[in-house]
C-alpha cells in the first residue's frame, strides 16, 4: 500500500512479491477466459507477463462492456492458487475495482483475427497480431537475447559500435544488388555487412562488436531472407583462424547459457519444448568434406546431380546436410572462387580461405566470417581481380597500410538464431515488422 493508503502500483513481472496487499495494474485485456452468470475471469497483458483477473458475480455485471484490447486499470489484491493451468505462474488477482482507459469495440480484435487466415491478411494485421500470446513472447525473448549478447562481448572486453548503415556502393557480399537510398544530390546504398566499418575501428578500440540492420536485395521468397535484418557483427586483432571460430562457438554457447540461467528460460521451454543447449566444442567439418558427405548419403540438388567440388551448397543441400547431422557444425575452408575477396587464403592451400558457415538444425547458416586479407598488395589484387575501383575505398585498404595485422570477424543472423532457439518455421515470425520482396509495410 502506498504511504496515502491507495493501492500500490505494480507491474505483472513483480506479482509474486506483491501478493495479499491492495495493488493497482495496468494493461490490457488479452483474452476474456470466461464470461457467465456466475463472474467474470480476464487475463491481463501488461508487456511484462500476463495475469488471471477474477472478478465476482457483482463486478462482473458492473464491467460487462469490457473488451478485449480495452486498456484498464485494474485494482484489487494477487494471492497464490497452485494448479490452475490458466493463471500464469500460479497468481490471480481477485478484483475490486476496474477503471477502463481506452475502449475496444466488443468482438472487433475477435473478428479481425479470425478473418485473418492468409499470411497476407495476417501481414497488413501485424500491429494486431503482435499482441497474440506467442508472438508477444517471442519479442520479449527476442530483447532479452539481444541483451544477452551484449552481455557476453562486454564481459569478453569487446567495445560495442555503431557504423553507418548509408553507405558508398559495396558490393563485398556474395549479393550482386544493393537498395539504393536518394541521398541529398546523389545516390548511396543501404549496407549489407558492418565489416568494412568494423575492420577500420580494430586499431583504436580492439576487439569490437555491433548490433545494426543490414539490407538484402533477395528476389525470392524463402523461409530464412529477409530484406532487412538485425546483424550481431564482430571484428577482432591479432587472432588466428582457429581463435575465430572458437569465439564464434563461445558467443552461441555462452548467450544460450545466460538466457538459460535467467527466468526467460520458460519462454524458450514455452515456445521449443525440446530446446537443449548445444555442447561445446561444435563438430567441425571442411567445406571439401561436406561435399563428400553430401556425395556419400546420396543427396542430390534440384536438378538430380551431386554438388561438385568448387559449386556453392545451396540452401536445401545445407538443409540436408544439418538435417542428418543434426547438431552444430562449423563448415570451414570454402574455396577461394566462391567466396568475397577480402576472404585470407589458407597457408598451405591458396585455393581455399580461412572461412567459416556456422550451420544449426533447423535452420541451416546463421553466422558466416572469416579471416580476413590483411597485407595490402593482397587486398588491392583482391580489388582487381573482382574488377572494383579501390580508389573510394582509400578509408578500407589504408587500415592495411598503417600498421596492418591479422585479424577476423564474422556476422550472426539475429534473427536465424532465434528461429533456431524458438524453433519457429519461418524467419518472419522473429520479427517485428518483416520486410521482405513485396512487403514493405505496415
Ligand atoms: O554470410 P554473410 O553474408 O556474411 C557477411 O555479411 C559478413 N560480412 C559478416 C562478417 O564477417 N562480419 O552474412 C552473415 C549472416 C548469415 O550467416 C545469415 O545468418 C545472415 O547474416 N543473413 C541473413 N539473415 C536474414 N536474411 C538475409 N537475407 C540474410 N543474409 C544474411
Amino acid at each position: 500500500m502506498d504511504s496515502d493508503g491507495t493501492a500500490t502500483q505494480i507491474q505483472i513481472r513483480d506479482a509474486l512479491t506483491n501478493r495479499d496487499v491492495p495493488v493497482k495494474v495496468f494493461g490490457w485485456i488479452h483474452r476474456i477466459l470466461r464470461h457467465d452468470n456466475e463472474g467474470m475471469v480476464v487475463l491481463l497483458r501488461d508487456g511484462t507477463g500476463f495475469l488471471k483477473c477474477v472478478f465476482s458475480d457483482q463486478l462482473y455485471r458492473m464491467y460487462s462492456g469490457v473488451a478485449r484490447e480495452a486498456s484498464v486499470c485494474i485494482y484489487g489484491k494477487i494471492s497464490a492458487i497452485p494448479e490452475d493451468n490458466a493463471a500464469p505462474d500460479g497468481l490471480e488477482l481477485s478484483v475490486d475495482f476496474l477503471e477502463v482507459i481506452g475502449t475496444s469495440p466488443q468482438g472487433g480484435v475477435d473478428e479481425i483475427v479470425s478473418k485473418c487466415t492468409s499470411t497476407e491478411d495476417q501481414l497488413d494485421h501485424r500491429h494486431l497480431m503482435l499482441r497474440q500470446e506467442e508472438m508477444s513472447k517471442t519479442m520479449r525473448l527476442r530483447s532479452f537475447v539481444i541483451q544477452c549478447f551484449r552481455a557476453h562481448y562486454v564481459d569478453r572486453g569487446y567495445i560495442e559500435v555503431t557504423p553507418p548503415t548509408l553507405v558508398p556502393s559495396a558490393k563485398f557480399e556474395v549479393a550482386e544488388e544493393l537498395f539504393s537510398v536518394n541521398f541529398f544530390d546523389g545516390n548511396v546504398n543501404l549496407t549489407q555487412s558492418s565489416q568494412l566499418y568494423l575492420e577500420t575501428v580494430i586499431p583504436f578500440l580492439g576487439d569490437v562488436f555491433c548490433v545494426a540492420p543490414s539490407y538484402r536485395v533477395e528476389h525470392k521468397q524463402t523461409r530464412r531472407h529477409l530484406s532487412e535484418f538485425t546483424h550481431i557483427e564482430a571484428e577482432c586483432p591479432f587472432i588466428s583462424f582457429d581463435d575465430l571460430v572458437y569465439r564464434l562457438e563461445d558467443a552461441v554457447c555462452d548467450v544460450i547459457e545466460r538466457i538459460m540461467k535467467s527466468p526467460y528460460r520458460k519462454i524458450v521451454q514455452d515456445l521449443h519444448p525440446n530446446f537443449k543447449p548445444p555442447e561445446r566444442p561444435f563438430k567441425k567439418m571442411s567445406y571439401g568434406d561436406a561435399i563428400e558427405f553430401l556425395q556419400n548419403n546420396g543427396i542430390k540438388k534440384d536438378d538430380g546431380t551431386f554438388c561438385r567440388f568448387g559449386e556453392d551448397i545451396s540452401e536445401s543441400l545445407e538443409r540436408s546436410l544439418i538435417g542428418i547431422v543434426n547438431k552444430p557444425l562449423l563448415l570451414c575452408r570454402f574455396p577461394t572462387k566462391i567466396k568475397p575477396f577480402y576472404m585470407q587464403p589458407c597457408s598451405d592451400d591458396s585455393s581455399l580461405t580461412e572461412s567459416v558457415d556456422l550451420l544449426l538444425p533447423n535452420v541451416g547458416e546463421i553466422a558466416g566470417g572469416s579471416m580476413r586479407v590483411w597485407k595490402h598488395d593482397d587486398i588491392m589484387e583482391g580489388f582487381r581481380r573482382e574488377g572494383t575501383d579501390p580508389t573510394n575505398y582509400y578509408w578500407y585498404t589504408d587500415q592495411r597500410k598503417f600498421g596492418s595485422c591479422p585479424h577476423g570477424g564474422y556476422g550472426i543472423g539475429f534473427e536465424r538464431f532465434l528461429c533456431w532457439l524458438l524453433n519457429r518455421y519461418n524467419i518472419r515470425e522473429v520479427v517485428l515488422y518483416p520486410r521482405f520482396v513485396g512487403r514493405s509495410s505496415p
